[in-house]
């Protein structure tokens, strides 16, 4: 297949979009403007000093920058105009269908309220459905740098919103805050009828991934790159038919995998995997879903199979 075939067929295919962070997809322009309307301080002097700082080596160094960012986020409508400047950028992407995280505890903890947010993310997914047919569900993660209590405090105060939230994530830095952290957390989630995913072997070990599965009990894994380090995590994964949510060019530019070749997605479909790929902070790591999707179909040579 060449490559304008496969970018024709790219672009015109449907698509579910099951890895997004909302806060991930506030672009340079938006910061600015919403820094401006809130008379937000932040430390660039422009977009091009912005993008120079999207430049990072590891996940640690993206969420310094990316909770930075949010500090823009003030009021109800900015959380509506965020997602909805996403779902006219997915619907541009054929996208059909998307399972977007939202991360209360960036917001609650300086001063935002946990009702402001998810009331403008809700107000603009619903606009989304009305206007472009998309269909969504919302995840709520929890900040996994922090601690257990905070996390059920987080479940707490989304009581009220529970038939409007659709599942628990974990997400934030990986690596010295494992799954079985929030093990009881979770637990509580699924006893209140949540949907359970878990960011795990982005950076983190494959032992993290088997947490995951075993402790969390989840529904689908979001990354799980190193899942393949571990031949028996493999045999696991496929057998109890697990979704995987690889996002290849965060990957790359946290520096998960060096070369875009390197993109685990083509290995993880012959293994029978149920990989899918998505964009996980698009503002961040240079493209929407079917920049993804184009990346790798050039990089590992994918067909329409
Ligand atoms: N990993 C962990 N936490 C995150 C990410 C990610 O890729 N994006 C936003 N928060
Ligand atoms: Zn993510």
């Amino acid at each position: 297949m060449d490559r304008e075939a496969r970018y024709a067929l790219i672009d015109a295919l449907p698509k579910a979009e099951l890895h997004l962070h909302i806060e991930g997809s506030l672009e340079p322009e938006m910061l600015f403007a919403l820094a401006e309307r809130n008379a937000v301080a932040i430390p660039f002097a422009s977009v091009e000093e912005v993008r120079a700082a999207y430049d990072f080596s590891n996940l640690q160094d993206f969420l310094d920058i990316y909770y930075q960012g949010m500090s823009v986020l003030l009021h109800e409508q900015d959380f509506f105009d965020l997602t909805f400047a996403y779902l006219e950028r997915a619907h541009a992407d054929a996208v059909r269908h998307v399972e977007i995280f939202f991360d209360p505890q960036g917001h609650t903890e300086r001063g935002v309220a946990f009702d402001t947010a998810i009331g403008g993310i809700l107000r603009a997914l619903d606009e989304g459905q009305a206007r472009f047919g998309i269909s969504y569900r919302l995840i709520m993660c929890f900040l996994r740098h922090l601690d257990e209590e905070a996390a059920f405090a987080t479940l707490r105060e989304a009581e009220p919103w529970l038939d409007r939230i659709a599942g628990v994530g974990l997400d934030s830095s990986e690596v010295g805050h494992p799954p079985s952290k929030f093990a009881r957390v979770f637990a509580d989630a699924k006893a209140k009828g949540l949907k359970l995913v878990a960011h795990a072997g982005e950076e983190g070990p494959p032992s993290y991934v088997w947490e995951a599965l075993d402790l969390l009990k989840v529904d689908r894994i979001d990354h799980g790159n190193r899942a393949l380090e571990d031949e028996a995590l493999v045999q696991r994964i496929v057998a109890d038919t697990q979704t995987l949510t690889v996002c290849p060019l965060s990957n790359l530019k946290l520096c998960v995998i060096d070369r875009i070749e390197d993109s685990p997605v083509k290995r993880m479909l012959d293994l029978g995997i149920r990989a899918t790929v998505n964009s996980d902070d698009p503002a961040y790591f240079g493209g929407y879903v079917n920049t993804n999707f184009r990346a790798i179909a050039d990089a590992l040579d994918l067909n329409r199979e």
